[in-house]
């Protein structure tokens, strides 16, 4: 084992769905308003997927993208990881989907299965393999589906979510570059995890098993609820991370956190104290992508050109289970 490796995101990319869902829209399916949507979770519209596509159509566009970024071939690749509650099918896993599809014929494959944190959790496997194995090539893909288990006749939940996908491919840093991944803070407490849930369709309750009602088989939150641990989490985790690392808000070049709600993301700004142009945000864009959430941000800052080489990034997310994590990077 070499642990004085440290490994870094080499290449990003990531894709959507073309089809839009405005605030607009949603008004003519359930009683709810532009008005209420915007000013409660700020969120304007989310990508959707048409009728018959799938998600892993999406994660092989983004991963292509990332891997081109990275200047790595697909052979290359030794390990796909895909942070995702919705692959297209429970077997074959959205890994093996996107490992066929891009043809990474030396790479093995697996879904993770943590939620919103779940690209976190997946960039901290990914971290612990390139420090134990300095010359391997890990794509780490958050990709979801949320709209295939959402309720429709639901409000409390229907407006809030999206579809989308992110990836990044993770090496060793450049030896000669300040580069990287430099901590990782992961967490669980399953003692709440009645607020958010998604019942059918696991071995509990198996597909259309008549003991669950139908709106078991759809994604509920008690959102109020959520909303409470949400912003104490995701406020200690930053601190942590900070702390442990020698650091003050001062040094934080960008917070990405992960995107379920403006007036969380807003809450975390403030204890933080960091200014707006410090926090990234496009939830107007794309509600919450869950897994995808933070590759979709860390995307579109890079290309907005707010992430340069060298920058302090903190990456925050919050999701179901409870699970929480973090990650602080040079990017
Ligand atoms: O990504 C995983 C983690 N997820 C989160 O962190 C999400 C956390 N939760 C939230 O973001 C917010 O709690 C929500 C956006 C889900 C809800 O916002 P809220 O300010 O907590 O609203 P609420 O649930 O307290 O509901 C306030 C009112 C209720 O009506 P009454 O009881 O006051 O008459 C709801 O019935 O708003 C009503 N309401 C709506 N009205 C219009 C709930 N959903 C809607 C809706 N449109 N879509």
């Amino acid at each position: 084992m070499n642990s004085n490796y440290k490994s870094a995101i080499l290449g990003i990319g990531m894709a959507v769905p073309s089809k839009v869902l405005t605030n607009f829209d949603l008004e003519k399916m359930v009683e709810t308003s532009d008005k209420w949507i915007t000013e409660r979770t700020g969120i304007k519209e989310r990508r959707i997927l048409e009728d018959g596509e799938n998600i892993s159509k999406y994660a092989i566009k983004a991963s292509i993208e990332a891997l081109e970024r990275a200047n790595v071939s697909p052979k290359e690749l030794n390990l796909i990881i895909c942070a995702t509650v919705t692959p297209d099918y429970l077997i074959p896993s959205l890994s093996i989907l996107v490992q066929e599809g891009i043809e990474a014929v030396n790479a093995g494959a697996f879904d993770l299965f943590a939620t919103c944190s779940g690209f976190i959790y997946g960039l901290a496997v990914a971290d612990q393999f390139i420090r134990n194995n300095p010359d391997w090539k890990i794509l780490v893909i958050g990709a979801e589906a949320l709209s295939r288990k959402t309720n429709w006749k639901d409000r409390t939940i229907c407006v809030l979510l999206g579809d989308g996908a992110g990836a990044v491919v993770v090496g060793k840093s450049p030896q000669s570059e300040n580069r990287g991944i430099l901590d990782f803070f992961l967490g669980a407490d399953g003692s709440r995890w009645p607020l958010l849930t998604l019942k059918g369709g696991g071995s509990c309750y198996a597909p259309f098993d008549k003991r669950l009602p139908e709106e078991e088989y759809y994604i509920k939150m008690q959102g109020r609820e959520v909303f409470k641990v949400a912003t104490r989490m995701m406020e200690k985790i930053a601190l942590e991370l900070l702390k442990r690392n020698g650091l003050t808000n001062e040094d934080i070049k960008l917070l990405v956190p992960h995107q379920a709600n403006l007036r969380i993301i807003e809450y975390l700004r403030e204890r933080l104290n960091l200014p707006k142009n410090k926090v990234y945000v496009n939830i107007h864009k794309y509600g919450n992508t869950s897994a995808a959430s933070i590759p979709l941000a860390l995307y579109e800052a890079e290309k907005e050109g707010k992430l340069k080489e060298g920058d302090l990034v903190l990456l925050v997310a919050f999701g179901g289970g409870f699970t929480f994590g973090g990650a602080l990077l040079r990017w």
